[in-house]
């Protein structure tokens, strides 16, 4: 694995974008995997700017996102989807058809679940997976439990994952208890894994993750398993390695 430490939040974010930028310019037609959160917006400003100074182009790409609310339309102010469209497909020249984020609206959540995965492999599986990380470990919305899941699906979510998030919403009731998410699967047959963790509040999360044993208990520390994997920290979030 590949440890790099910066002074902060945006020059994490930057650097972690030339990477994905750097993956678009090696294979245009590239699968993303994304992410939303805070961790990866420093992220996708760095490539909006690179793509509107002409350095990086969307137009062949492909991505798929790691996760939604179950209950949550598409242009709700707390949706992923809605996350994704404003914090970078409105600003590149990604097809609106080539972007994917679960639908939180599904009749059938296990049914679109087992979907989305046979799109994904179908797509080629995902070339450079963005992730961020909880502050319990979890990656997507694979929250700490007894054993790994492979596939894409419904989660519950905990209450340290509510409570983290409530920030978004006007209150901790308005988060949903359920999210769609990628499984550990899809994650781990990408071909890279850039994770970005910014802030002391990731700190042991990293720690864990990073010297911990491989356990379900911390989900990202089957990230150990990869074989190319970043993990773009700022000095916070790296105080405990
Ligand atoms: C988001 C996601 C989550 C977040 C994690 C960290 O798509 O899958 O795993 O990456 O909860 O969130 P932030 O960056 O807001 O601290």
């Amino acid at each position: 694995m590949k440890i790099r430490i910066y002074d902060n939040a945006e020059q994490a974010g930057s650097a972690a974008a030339l990477l994905i930028a750097a993956q678009l310019i090696k294979k245009p037609d590239s699968v993303l995997g994304l992410a939303t959160g805070s961790s990866p917006i420093p992220v996708y400003k760095q490539l909006i700017a690179l793509y509107k100074a002409g350095a990086v182009s969307f137009a062949k790409a492909v991505s798929y996102n790691l996760d939604e609310y179950v209950g949550l339309a598409p242009d709700h102010k707390c949706s992923y989807r809605r996350f994704m469209q404003e914090e970078l497909f409105d600003h590149v020249d990604m097809r609106p058809e080539a972007t994917h984020v679960p639908d939180g609206l599904a009749t059938d959540p296990d049914a679109f679940a087992a979907e989305y995965d046979k799109a994904i492999r179908a797509a080629g599986g995902i070339d450079l997976q963005l992730l961020g990380i909880g502050r319990n470990g979890h990656i997507g919305f694979n929250e700490p439990n007894d054993h790994f899941v492979g596939g894409c699906h419904v989660v519950d979510l905990t209450e340290s994952t509510i409570d983290a998030n409530k920030r978004f919403f006007n209150s901790a009731d308005e988060v949903p208890r359920q999210a769609l998410s990628l499984g550990i699967s899809a994650i781990l047959e990408a071909g890279t894994v850039v994770l970005i963790a910014t802030g002391s509040d990731k700190a042991q999360a990293v720690r864990d993750a990073i010297h911990g044993d491989i356990t379900p208990r911390v989900q990202a520390s089957i990230l150990q398993s990869h074989r190319d994997v970043y993990w773009m920290l700022d000095k916070a979030a790296a105080s405990l390695l």
